[in-house]
């Protein structure tokens, strides 16, 4: 094992469940592990240096790079991720603190299902296919959307805009740990009873993170756009990334960046409605292609665009950390890395021989995935331009 490396492989490892800061305000798909993240800036980069990740998600590697006193960029296609992100590494003040946590504590008294079927509850009832659940469960399934209608209407009375997108990711993290990957659908009360603890847990984790929030807005940077227009982006242009570190989509594993599945299997976008952000028009968009088609003409296509644009902001000095998951370590893997060549990286070894993979931890896709197909592990990739 090389030395440098020691530090980043050993974190690579780390198995433990994601916590800390305002990591778990939401549970992004395929979120990388703050550990990880962690030492991987700290062995490569120094104070001030500047850090991009190209398929940000939930953001894990700005809030990181903050603590570390890092400047950084992240960029995601998806409006979730950026959703997510500015909430989780956006400063509050003591007054919106006191506020988010007086409205979430008399929302969590307040709360029932008696609203009327207004625009929200029709509109989600239209993308959630509920055919074939039982009586109880469309009716508590109702009640939850009834529900989350009378914390919106309320929400509209919130005009501090920290305040009102807070409690906004509030509803989405209450919702999501509710409804998604779960069966039976829950009782009203379980979704009730989260509103509470879930704001403390957030509040806490917001606060923990304060410190590091000093004159954040120089310091961060997030856009809602493709990474293959990475070279467009002001801070980026001028060469002085000194690390890229991400997790892009990984080939032939879908992952549902933009859905949930409520009742373990029945695909909704109604985290879209939630956040009131458009739904994306093509369902595969966020794996770069349909990951059933084997082919991997369009992932590897849309790589290759990607990384073209990520060579031309990058100098001698910056090095790009990748993290991969493959579900066969031959075939796709070896076109990869050749895709990373013929976008002008070349591959630098982290240990002496063979590469560096990691299984995935628990994860819900990754569990779906199983009896399909091989187990999947991701790889640890390191390249600095040819
Ligand atoms: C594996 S996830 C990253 C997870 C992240 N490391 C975390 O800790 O949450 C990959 C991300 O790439 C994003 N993505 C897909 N295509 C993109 C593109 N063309 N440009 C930018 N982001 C894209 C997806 O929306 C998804 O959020």
């Amino acid at each position: 094992m090389k030395l440098r490396f020691k530090k980043i492989i050993t974190a690579a490892n780390d198995q433990s469940r994601v916590r800390g800061y305002t990591h778990r305000f939401y549970t992004y798909p395929a979120g990388f592990s703050p550990v990880f993240v962690e030492a991987a800036i700290k062995s490569l980069t120094k104070t001030n240096d500047l850090v991009l990740d190209p398929f940000m998600g939930g953001g894990t590697t700005l809030i990181e790079a903050l603590r570390a006193d890092r400047k950084v960029v992240g960029i995601d296609l998806n409006p979730i991720a950026t959703f997510v992100t500015k909430v989780k590494s956006t400063k509050i003040s003591k007054k919106n603190y006191d506020n988010i946590e007086k409205w979430a504590d008399k929302m969590s008294k307040d709360i029932n299902f008696k609203i009327k079927d207004n625009k929200f509850v029709k509109k989600a009832f239209t993308i959630i296919n509920y055919k074939g659940l039982g009586k109880k469960e469309i009716s508590n399934l109702k009640k939850i959307i009834k529900g989350s209608a009378f914390y919106l209407k309320s929400l509209n009375n919130i005009k501090n805009k920290k305040e009102n997108d807070f409690l906004r990711l509030l509803l989405l993290r209450c919702l999501h740990s509710t409804l998604h990957d779960k069966r039976p659908i829950a009782d009203f009360h379980v979704f009730k009873s989260k509103i509470r603890s879930n704001s403390l847990d957030m509040l806490e984790g917001m606060r923990s993170l304060d410190p590091y929030l000093k004159n954040f807005r120089n310091k961060i940077k997030i856009y809602n756009k493709s990474s293959s227009l990475s070279h467009k982006i002001k801070e980026l242009k001028s060469k002085k990334v000194n690390l890229i570190l991400t997790s892009p989509p990984y080939p032939g594993i879908n992952i549902p960046y933009s859905r949930w599945q409520i009742h373990g299997r029945r695909n909704t976008t109604l985290p879209y409605l939630i956040l009131d952000l458009e739904r994306p028009k093509i369902q595969s968009i966020y794996n770069f292609q349909n990951p059933t088609n084997i082919k991997f003409d369009i992932y590897f296509n849309t790589m290759k665009n990607i990384f073209s644009s990520l060579r031309k902001i990058s100098s001698k000095k910056t090095k790009i950390l990748q993290l991969v998951a493959f579900n066969n370590k031959d075939g796709v893997f070896k076109r990869y890395l050749k895709t990373m060549e013929e976008c002008g990286f070349k591959e630098l070894k982290i240990k002496s021989h063979g590469y560096v993979w990691r299984k995935v931890p628990n994860r819900s896709w990754q569990a779906r995935l199983k009896g399909n197909i091989p187990a999947s592990n991701e790889v640890l990739l390191l390249h600095k331009i040819k």
